[in-house]
């Protein structure tokens, strides 16, 4: 069955981007005593979907359009669906298909294109959002690095409670924490 994943890594207070949306606090935390295992996440992973901001982050940060090679070594295969309302590059033989609007119309081809697998919701906390107002997501999975922002963008600008949200695992990996909820819909 597809189960609908938001992964993401967080700061302390809830920030997946700094304000000049710089991922340098995640990168610069020491790994030597072990870090999540991206690969092995990936493995279950069928299909990708993220906000245009993340999307060109990754442009940006691979230089993909003229490294083609390293959108790969992110996504591998992955069918990888953009959330935007504009027109963005893409790299040719990349698997990248444009959405606009609601997430529930989304949804069908989404879950199509994963082929059994799980969909990886990469982000922004707001997107996340999204697909939990369509009941559509199933699992958060929260790796914490040892940083604090006071501000940036949003981990999750939504409200839930222990009514929709419960504690699966909690894992300590070298100097990050991994906690992964599950989420129930709406009752
Ligand atoms: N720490 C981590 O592991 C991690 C993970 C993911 C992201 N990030 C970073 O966090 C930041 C997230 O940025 P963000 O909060 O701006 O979120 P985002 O989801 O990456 O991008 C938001 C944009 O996506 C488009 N969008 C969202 N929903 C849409 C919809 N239903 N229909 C059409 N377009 C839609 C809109 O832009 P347009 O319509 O103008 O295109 C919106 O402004 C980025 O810097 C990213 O690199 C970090």
């Amino acid at each position: 069955v597809t189960e609908m994943v938001y992964k993401t890594a967080t700061s302390v207070d809830g920030y997946i981007a700094d304000a000049s949306h710089s991922l340098a606090w995640l990168f610069e935390v020491d790994r030597s005593e072990g870090a999540p295992d991206h690969e092995a996440f990936m493995q279950s992973v069928g299909a990708v979907v993220e906000g245009s901001t993340t999307y060109e982050w990754v442009l940006r940060e691979t230089d993909l359009l003229t490294n083609p090679a390293r959108w790969h070594d992110f996504y591998g295969q992955r069918p990888t669906f953009v959330f935007t309302s504009r027109q963005l590059p893409v790299q040719v033989g990349a698997d990248v298909r444009f959405v606009c609007g609601s997430v529930l119309e989304a949804l069908p081809a989404l879950r199509a294109a994963a082929k059994g697998r799980d969909v990886w919701v990469v982000g922004g906390g707001d997107l996340a959002g999204q697909f939990a107002d369509a009941g559509a997501l199933d699992k958060v999975i929260l790796t914490i690095a040892p940083a604090t922002l006071a501000g940036g963008a949003p981990l999750f600008p939504r409200r839930l409670g222990a009514d929709r949200l419960a504690l699966l695992k909690a894992e300590r990996i070298g100097q990050f924490v991994e906690l992964t909820y599950a989420l129930s819909r709406a009752t």
